[in-house]
């Protein structure tokens, strides 16, 4: 009889310690890292050695010429939403009007889907050890993925765009139309919301394409793939204080505000860094 019991209390154990598992698995996935301890990121983040970001010295690039970067309907407007995401604030397209923004050429060898545009404040990336008070990652995949989860299993799954922002007197329309809907979305995470006017993705990249820094690195977020080419273009666009403040404006799943979004700088571990100034010269 003692010996049933303990055999029936044993296997409780064992039941709650299966519904305990999967129960943890979904909080560790959904929110179980945080920008005050880049330390005790998981995986990759921790064992990689091509990780980002980086910072960029200059002097140590390799300068070669490359065709400028080819980009397909960047230059359309498009209807978008904006959605807190908890560690930052995500812009994407609908593609009801026509495909979805792309890119290709030069140092790209294959064609790349933009999944999405977010911000990380302060910039991750810094040039000479500058680093600028924000930065933009245009995020695509591998098309032939067919999604960004999809892209991360191939070795060149994913290409980032990303843009540095200087400070400046005069405000840039396009972040504008993004901050008039940043409050709807400051404490609701996961829950998009509509701007209320069409933008282009062209409108958030600097006015000079053709100068950019290229490296293979990682993704800068949890679980640090390294799956990615750095496209960094060494001209900032520009940002005025007041539109940053509102941008940067928002509150994590556990309603703190979102104070900084970077990852610490990473080693670059010999890796080649290119800098083109596009076929010109
Ligand atoms: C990505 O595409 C695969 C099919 O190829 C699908 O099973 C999966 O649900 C998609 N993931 C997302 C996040 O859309
Ligand atoms: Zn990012």
């Amino acid at each position: 009889m003692f010996y049933a019991c303990f055999y029936f209390y044993c296997y409780t154990m064992k039941f709650y310690g299966i519904i305990s598992i999967i129960f943890l698995n979904k909080i560790v996935s959904a929110q179980n890292w945080s920008y005050s301890r880049p330390d005790e990121w998981p995986g990759e983040c921790q064992r990689g050695n091509r990780q980002s970001p980086i910072n960029i010295n200059f002097k140590n690039t390799i300068m070669e010429m490359m065709r400028p970067i080819e980009y397909v309907n960047y230059d359309r407007d498009f209807v978008a939403v904006i959605e807190n995401e908890g560690y930052t604030l995500a812009l994407k397209f609908d593609n009801e009007c026509c495909d979805k923004p792309s890119i290709r050429g030069s140092v790209i060898q294959s064609d790349y889907t933009l999944h999405n545009i977010h911000f990380h404040w302060a910039a991750e990336h810094t040039i000479n050890n500058r680093r600028y008070p924000l930065e933009a990652h245009f995020v695509h995949y591998k098309t032939e993925a067919g999604n960004l989860t999809n892209a991360l299993n191939f070795g060149d799954g994913v290409v980032v765009l990303a843009v540095l922002y200087e400070l400046s007197e005069i405000s840039n329309d396009v972040f504008d139309v993004i901050t008039r809907t940043v409050d709807d979305v400051a404490h609701r995470v996961n829950q998009p919301v509509q701007l209320d006017a069409k933008i282009s993705p062209e409108s958030l990249l600097p006015e000079n394409l053709d100068n950019f820094f290229a490296y293979q690195g990682s993704l800068t977020t949890p679980n640090c793939n390294e799956v990615v080419t750095w496209i960094v273009y060494s001209q900032p666009a520009e940002i005025e204080e007041s539109q940053l403040e509102k941008l940067s404006d928002i509150y994590t799943e556990d309603d703190k505000r979102l104070v900084q979004n970077y990852r610490p700088l990473q080693a670059v571990n010999g890796r080649g860094v290119l800098y083109t100034r596009g076929n010109y010269i």
